[in-house]
């Protein structure tokens, strides 16, 4: 009689249980509720680009910052030195605030980084975003700033501003409305700063960026007047060369490295993902082109605009 051999099971394959796991109809439900749920969430794409910025850098500010030399290389630059640039334009945009009695309205605020430094310089500042994040953020870290969770067209008051602040954020709210909107909330003699790029040519598929001529032919029409003006392109351009740098000298390395480790150790996943790989990379490729410092002079100019309501007579 030949003896009976014990049944040894077989761990099912990697790929097999990853497989099945994947084609369970109960986790496909999940994942597409899952999909909608954060579609909801992340309906602004531009308030990831913020986070991830803010991450990178301490100063909870989320703008270029203004270097003093436009030569300054790339290479030779530190993250503090990016800091030390964003404090620096802050300062620069503070010089121009005139009124310490009047509050300052700070418009899109991001996280708070240049409000708070405001309020350093005594004068009494309150800030509006209509991100949620930053928002909770801003009432976690800065507690004394009052604090507005709507989007700038939306906001309404009783209240008259010394000075209305748009440092990098006008570009995202509608130009018209935001127009009218100061109109409405700007003390006599008060001024409204806005720093921001704006495109000198007209990019259909780019809504976001502004005209220039466009917001000056807004500025006499609503009733305003440019009481001062900088162009400061060529001294925001070291941060987008640094990012830039980043981008070529360790991001883009990084995700070859690990689309070749894919390859290698799981060849499977490599070939079933190759589509939403390729959509990825071209999202990638469409994000970090913003980082060309030429295409960024030959259709962008960043400006430092201080305003006032013209006198009725
Ligand atoms: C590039 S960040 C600048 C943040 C901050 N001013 C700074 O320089 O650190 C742009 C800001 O504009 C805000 N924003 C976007 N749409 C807005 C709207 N309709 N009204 C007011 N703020 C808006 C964003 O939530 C974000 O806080």
């Amino acid at each position: 009689m030949t003896e009976k051999q014990p049944i040894i099971e077989k761990p099912p394959k990697k790929l097999t249980v990853y497989l099945l796991g994947l084609l369970n109809p109960a986790r496909i439900i999940r994942a597409i509720k899952f999909h909608r749920k954060q579609k909801k969430y992340c309906k602004v794409s531009h308030d990831m680009e913020l986070r991830l910025y803010a991450e990178m850098l301490s100063n909870d500010m989320l703008h270029y910052g203004y270097f003093e030399d436009v030569d300054t290389e790339p290479e030779k630059l530190s993250f503090n030195d990016v800091e030390n640039a964003q404090i620096r334009y802050a300062e620069k945009l503070i010089s121009h605030m005139h009124d310490k009695f009047l509050p300052v309205l700070d418009i899109g605020c991001g996280i708070g980084g240049i409000a708070n430094l405001i309020h350093k310089h005594g004068y009494q500042v309150e800030v509006l975003t209509p991100n949620i994040g930053q928002i909770t953020y801003v009432r976690k870290n800065y507690p004394d700033l009052p604090s507005h969770n709507l989007k700038f067209e939306d906001f309404r008051t009783e209240k008259k501003y010394g000075t209305l602040l748009n440092a990098e954020s006008f570009q995202y709210i509608d130009m018209k409305k935001a127009f009218e909107k100061a109109g409405e909330i700007i003390a006599p003699e008060g001024r409204w700063i806005i720093a921001d790029y704006f495109s000198i040519q007209q990019f259909p598929d780019k809504k976001y960026q502004k005209k220039f001529e466009e917001f000056e032919k807004m500025v006499g029409e609503h009733g305003w007047k440019i009481i001062y003006q900088e162009d400061i392109t060529f001294h925001v351009l070291p941060t987008l060369k640094f990012a830039n740098m980043y981008v070529t000298r360790i991001v883009n390395p990084l995700l070859l490295y690990l689309e070749d480790k894919l390859l290698v150790k799981l060849a499977w996943l490599h070939h079933l993902t190759r589509e939403i790989r390729d959509k990825l990379s071209k999202k990638l490729t469409k994000e970090f082109s913003k980082l060309d410092t030429a295409a960024f002079i030959s259709e962008k100019k960043y400006m430092i605009l201080v305003l006032t309501k013209q006198q009725q007579t």
